[in-house]
């Protein structure tokens, strides 16, 4: 059955290495019937999480901030599938992911326990060497604690500037990840 996807992008280079990973998986992914929604994180007006929980009030737009997040909230809670997709900043996924993800808890706020709604997830790097460790570490421990499932990683490393990416075996491993989502 077809699947609804949104990417989480948290490059803020739009012809850099994880938008070309996220552009064959989305490609992939449409292919196959699904429906993909993407966010360019770094261009919208995205602030960080203020702990107040008093968030889960509003089912289209549970947390008392209202910003760009406004636009991410209805097709988060619509998706099956969550791709978080980064370049590798100090060993760890960009800020910009990090302060969307958590702003993603309003959502969770709306269950009485906290418990984020359940879903598919994918981790999508690129990284100028390859220390992705963490990264995975963290994805990992998050999958596990909130119960998400993960369909796949990839992570491609040895890639610096726009076009290092171009012929590396992770571009078609992103689209066959797509492919293979039904
Ligand atoms: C602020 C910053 C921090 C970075 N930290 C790391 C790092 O810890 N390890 C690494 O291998 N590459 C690091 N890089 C390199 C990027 O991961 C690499 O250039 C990647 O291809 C960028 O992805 P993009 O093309 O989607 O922007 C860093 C780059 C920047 C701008």
């Amino acid at each position: 059955m077809a699947k609804k996807i949104v990417i989480l992008n948290g490059s803020p280079r739009r012809n850099g290495n994880t938008s070309a990973l996220t552009a064959q998986f989305k490609k992939g992914a449409e292919e196959a019937g699904n429906t993909v929604t993407e966010f360019h994180l770094s261009s919208m007006n995205i602030h960080g999480c203020l702990g107040c929980w008093h968030g889960g009030q509003d089912t289209e737009c549970p947390c008392v901030q209202r910003d760009d997040m406004m636009q991410i909230y209805p097709v988060y809670q619509e998706a099956d599938v969550v791709v978080l997709a980064s370049p590798l900043y100090y060993w760890f996924i960009s800020g910009q992911l990090k302060t969307a993800f958590d702003r993603l808890f309003a959502v969770a706020e709306r269950d009485p326990n906290y418990r984020n709604p359940k879903k598919q997830s994918v981790l999508i790097m690129a990284a100028e060497g390859a220390g992705f460790e963490e990264s995975e570490h963290w994805y990992d421990h998050l999958e596990k604690h909130i119960g998400w499932k993960s369909l796949g990683k990839v992570l491609c490393g040895w890639v610096t500037q726009p076009g290092d990416i171009a012929g590396k075996p992770e571009l078609t491993r992103a689209y066959e990840l797509g492919r293979s989502i039904q």
